[in-house]
């Protein structure tokens, strides 16, 4: 499919008509027909925003298949929940902190088979939530239907996703390692801006220590891009209230071979 068959597609599949695509771009409804009638094509400086617009990848919007960077997909791929059902304890940090007294809207940045993003639901939280693995997201959906909650999956990948909307709380655990150097600033940037006043941002990152061996997963392509610094994390939050910034060292044999992993942990609030 070209650019202009794959915008129309999406677009059409969000209920929005040429017109109000156009408005949120800033460009003439002349040239969201003239893209999808194939007579042109957008400049390259708008693709970010067209996917984010979209909820897609610039892979995607490109005819390429959105690639995650991992194995997930095969991972998820059996029948039971490969991260388990139990929610993830920020999720009780965040009913502690923000209890559901209205529906706050939540999003989940890399929600797996989405057991955080279906539990937060469950609890009164208006969830929007997407991952990079399609087999991940239907497990998800599932979830979901069994617990007979609303929450709106999608797939798209962090690096080039940028959030349009505003969110009260914005979660994501196990995810940042996935996010090259040069892109940190720009995706932290976008989740700052996209937060509510007294909005909180909930977030962990596997970071480096010196004294703690590269984990075997990284021979197998799990931790494929730079590594985080300790404290990183915290300092693009500087101007943010923190509730939590927390580091802590722990055990791990997800891939076979006992291993240790070293978290930084944050929840800071926009004030
Ligand atoms: C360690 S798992 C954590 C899943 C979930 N947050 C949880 O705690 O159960 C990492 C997740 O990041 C997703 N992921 C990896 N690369 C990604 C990318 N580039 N964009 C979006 N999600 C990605 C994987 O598919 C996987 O579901």
């Amino acid at each position: 499919m070209n650019i202009g068959n794959v915008i129309s597609e999406k677009r059409k599949a969000l209920g929005l008509t040429q017109q109000a695509l156009a408005e949120k771009l800033h460009v003439s409804f002349q040239a969201i027909s003239k893209w999808e009638n194939g007579t042109s094509c957008p400049d390259i400086e708008l693709l970010p925003q067209i996917a984010a617009i979209l909820k897609t990848t610039i892979d995607s919007l490109l005819g390429y298949p959105s690639q995650s960077v991992t194995d997930y997909d095969k991972r998820y791929g059996n029948e039971e929940y490969y991260w388990g059902l139990k929610p993830n304890n920020l999720c009780y940090e965040i009913m502690r902190i923000k209890p559901p007294v209205k529906p706050y809207k939540v999003i989940d940045i890399g929600c797996g088979e989405g057991k955080d993003a279906v539990f937060l639901a469950r609890n009164g939280y208006d969830v929007t939530a997407f991952d990079a693995s399609e087999q991940g997201l239907s497990k998800a959906r599932e979830l979901a239907d069994t617990y007979g909650v609303k929450v709106d999956f999608f797939k798209a990948d962090v690096r080039d996703f940028r959030l349009e909307a505003d969110y009260d709380i914005i979660f994501s655990s196990g995810v940042f390692h996935y996010i090259p150097l040069e892109l940190r600033e720009n995706v932290v940037n976008n989740l700052k801006a996209h937060t509510t006043t007294n909005g909180i941002n909930v977030v962990n990152v596997f970071v480096e220590k010196p004294f703690i061996p590269l984990p075997p997963d990284t021979e197998k392509g799990e931790f494929v891009v730079d590594s985080w610094k300790s404290g990183e994390l915290f300092m693009y939050y500087h101007d943010w209230l923190f509730h939590k910034n927390e580091e802590w060292i722990f055990d791990c044999d997800s891939s076979g071979t006992p291993h240790k992993h070293c978290m930084d942990v944050l929840i800071a609030e926009k004030v």
